[in-house]
């Protein structure tokens, strides 16, 4: 099976990549890189030409409201009309769990508006929402940092190493679409506000953590549940110990 991999030079989408291909799949990374890009059509027809699936794990370069939803919404259509023109039978998407309960974080709408574009094709579908990856820690941490204070809310959280999103993505892939949303999520149940300091502090970062429970996560607010998947999500299989002692030996 040819799966065309839009992203594929990225966290997720090599090794999205590296995992069909082991399986004895034909999958081929497509972005700008290789002269395929989404938000200006460029090189799409050419890189879908004789795909069977195409797998979307690409992500706005800037993560400003305004272009983050100009990004998902113009790379999800270009890219859904192409499928049609190619006769693709099944387009796969990573998305976010929760993206739908967080309608004041600009990020997390532009994510529903590209659930929604697929929704709405009328073409065959996964959508894979992942809960945030290990990796993006610091990321988040930076994010939720005001006059040099990470500010995190005292919730529940379930983060998740990019290995086991590349391999609940390849697996769907592989898979009949399923025309509807799987949930992903790491194997422990944790909060917040004590593994991100936990990991900061590991990292030897000394930057001082206030916990509010109005502290903002990319422009929300968020409940306790509002990051976690449901009890129908498929848990990946290490945790962040593991993933952490993995990263050190690699
Ligand atoms: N981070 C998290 O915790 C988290 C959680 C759940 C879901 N997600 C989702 O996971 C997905 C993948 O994230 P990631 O961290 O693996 O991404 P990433 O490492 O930042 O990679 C982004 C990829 O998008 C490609 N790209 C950028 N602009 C493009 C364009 N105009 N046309 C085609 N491709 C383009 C890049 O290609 P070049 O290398 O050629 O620039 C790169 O391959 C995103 O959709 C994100 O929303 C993330």
């Amino acid at each position: 099976m040819k799966v065309v991999v839009i992203g594929g030079t990225g966290l997720v989408g090599s090794k999205v990549v590296e995992r069909l291909n082991a399986h004895g799949h034909e999958a081929v990374p497509a972005s700008p890189q290789s002269g395929c890009n989404t938000v200006t059509g460029e090189g799409v027809d050419e890189a879908l030409a004789g795909a069977d699936v195409v797998v979307d794990v690409s992500n706005s370069p800037s993560f400003a409201d305004d272009d983050v939803l100009s990004f998902f919404t113009t790379s999800t259509a270009n890219l859904l009309e192409a499928e049609e023109r190619a006769g693709v039978q099944h387009h796969v998407a990573v998305s976010i769990v929760g993206c739908d309960r967080l309608p004041d974080s600009g990020y997390l709408r532009a994510k529903v508006a590209q659930e929604m574009l697929i929704r709405e094709s009328g073409r065959p579908y996964s959508i894979v929402r992942a809960t945030q990856f290990f990796e993006f820690t610091k990321s988040i941490a930076d994010g939720s940092t005001i006059d040099g204070k990470v500010h995190l809310a005292p919730v529940h959280y379930q983060p998740m190493a990019s290995d086991d999103v590349a391999a609940a993505v390849a697996r769907a892939a592989a898979g009949t679409p399923r025309n509807g949303v799987l949930e992903i999520g790491g194997p422990e149940p944790l909060r917040m506000d004590e593994f991100i300091p936990a990991v900061l502090k590991e990292n030897g970062d000394e930057r001082d953590v206030v916990v509010d429970e109005h502290a903002r996560y990319f422009g929300t607010e968020l409940d306790d549940d509002s990051l976690v998947p449901g009890p129908g999500a498929e848990l990946g299989a290490v945790g962040y110990r593991e993933w952490a002692e993995r990263r050190a030996t690699a």
